[in-house]
């Protein structure tokens, strides 16, 4: 392991999202034991604030002053440092100046993003030079796309193990969700919808299930793209779209592509939510798909955008309260069929508000996990997913410390 002050710096501390995971270190490791961790932000009082509210186990905790904007700081930063978290986002609008620069140091990095413009942006510009500096840069470390990306790769193990061969075809659906939005991801989506509404290009390559595979992969297999009210007789439920669905299938993509397409050529994969059987069902999934499609709209034309800011959705630095965050949950259900038709079903939940309390335990366990399990030897430098540069690594210490729970559904 390489010589450097600390394990982790996590950038963007005083984040909604970073507040939760400076906790959760802090509840996890202390600061300066088993993990060596830093927190980074531009602010130094706000900083200040965040530690005071960590209590005395924080007492300890150096506090490291970066604007997002400051190539010079950012490198400091890195030249510190085994592993950099950021939660400072949009990462569209911030993140890139961080991923330069842990590129050029051969830092390795883990964020949140699930903004697939970015993510492509970042992949053509920087594959190359990451490659060469032994950076691992591993994006969509939470809600999106953990526990679909590992989701997906642990039922593969499981057909593998059991029938020889790997599902050709696997849904993920959401039998149950329960959680809210912050401030910092609503200003994420809408920064999305602005792009694609100033740059129509993007919608082609949003439309585009391979977005994000690396260039020359092959794939070419139909995806079945979930945009509207339907019946599914695998799981005899009506379904919606899931608003995740579109940065999930993505990198569940490009995991198979990583991964020597070890899902297959022909893999195919889709994400929905279940509302339930009967006509309640059916009235559930064409609502929900009626307020999905309504706050799109509304999201990009420019008046309706304006009061959605302003009165309607959390401002940056809000989300749902402690309280809220604990009663949050998840369970995600999957069924996988195989080429030759055997067919199997596995599910993975989560405790906790998803896209908050899970969320900041999936990172703050990748970011240690990047930095204490996967040796520079192990995986060169390059753009991963988080199974394939830390698959069973990670998710052991998921299952261990962050509340999700993988399993094999028997007696389907
Ligand atoms: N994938 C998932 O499941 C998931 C879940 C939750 C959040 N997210 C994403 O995570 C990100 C953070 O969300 P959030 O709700 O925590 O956001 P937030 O509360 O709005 O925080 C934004 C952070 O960015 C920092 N920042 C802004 N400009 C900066 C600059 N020039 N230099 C340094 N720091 C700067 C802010 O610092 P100050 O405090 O000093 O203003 C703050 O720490 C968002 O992109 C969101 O979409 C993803």
């Amino acid at each position: 392991m390489e010589d450097k002050k600390y394990d982790v710096i996590l950038f963007g501390a005083t984040s909604f999202v970073g507040q939760i995971l400076a906790k959760y270190l802090t509840e996890q490791f202390g600061v300066d034991g088993e993990v060596k961790w830093a927190a980074a932000g531009r602010s130094g009082s706000k900083l200040d604030m965040v530690k005071d509210s960590l209590g005395p186990a924080a007492r300890g905790l150096p506090l490291l002053i970066a604007d997002a904007r400051d190539e010079k700081a950012l490198l400091d930063l890195c030249r510190q440092t085994r592993v950099i978290v950021s939660t400072v986002g949009p990462y569209a609008l911030y993140g890139e100046p961080m991923v330069k620069a842990c590129v050029e140091s051969g830092t390795d990095y883990c964020d949140l993003t699930g903004e697939v413009p970015w993510i492509k942006r970042m992949v053509s510009k920087y594959e190359k030079q990451a490659e060469a500096s032994g950076a691992k840069i591993v994006h969509c470390c939470g809600f999106d796309s953990i526990p679909s990306d590992l989701g997906v790769y642990f039922l593969q193990q499981q057909a593998k193990e059991k029938f020889g061969e790997p599902c050709e075809h696997v849904k993920m659906r959401v039998r149950k969700i329960r959680g809210e939005f912050s401030g910092g991801t609503v200003a994420s989506l809408l920064n999305v919808v602005k792009e694609v509404r100033e740059n129509p290009a993007l919608r082609k390559e949003l439309a585009n299930p391979y977005s994000i595979c690396p260039e020359g992969h092959g794939f070419s297999a139909r995806q079945d793209n979930i945009n509207s009210a339907k019946f599914d007789p695998d799981f005899q439920s009506w379904m919606a779209p899931f608003v995740m669905a579109g940065i999930n299938t993505r990198v569940v993509h490009r995991s198979n592509a990583l991964s020597g397409n070890s899902y297959g050529d022909a893999f195919r994969y889709d994400e929905a939510v279940l509302t339930g059987k009967g006509v309640k069902g059916g009235a559930g999934a064409f609502g929900m798909m009626g307020f999905m499609g309504g706050f799109m709209l509304a999201a990009a034309l420019k008046p309706t955008r304006w009061v959605l800011e302003r009165y309607v959705v959390p401002k940056p630095g809000e989300g749902p309260s402690p309280e809220s965050q604990k009663k949050g949950m998840y369970d995600l259900r999957f069924y996988g069929e195989t080429a030759s038709g055997q067919s199997i079903r596995c599910k993975v939940t989560g405790d906790e508000d998803p896209g908050y309390g899970s969320t900041a335990k999936m990172l703050g366990q990748a970011a240690v996990c990047l930095a204490k399990d996967v040796a520079k030897i192990d995986k060169k430098g390059g753009f991963w997913t988080p199974s394939t540069v830390m698959g069973d690594k990670l998710m052991k210490r998921l299952v261990a410390n962050s509340g999700l729970i993988f399993d094999v559904i028997e007696n389907q």
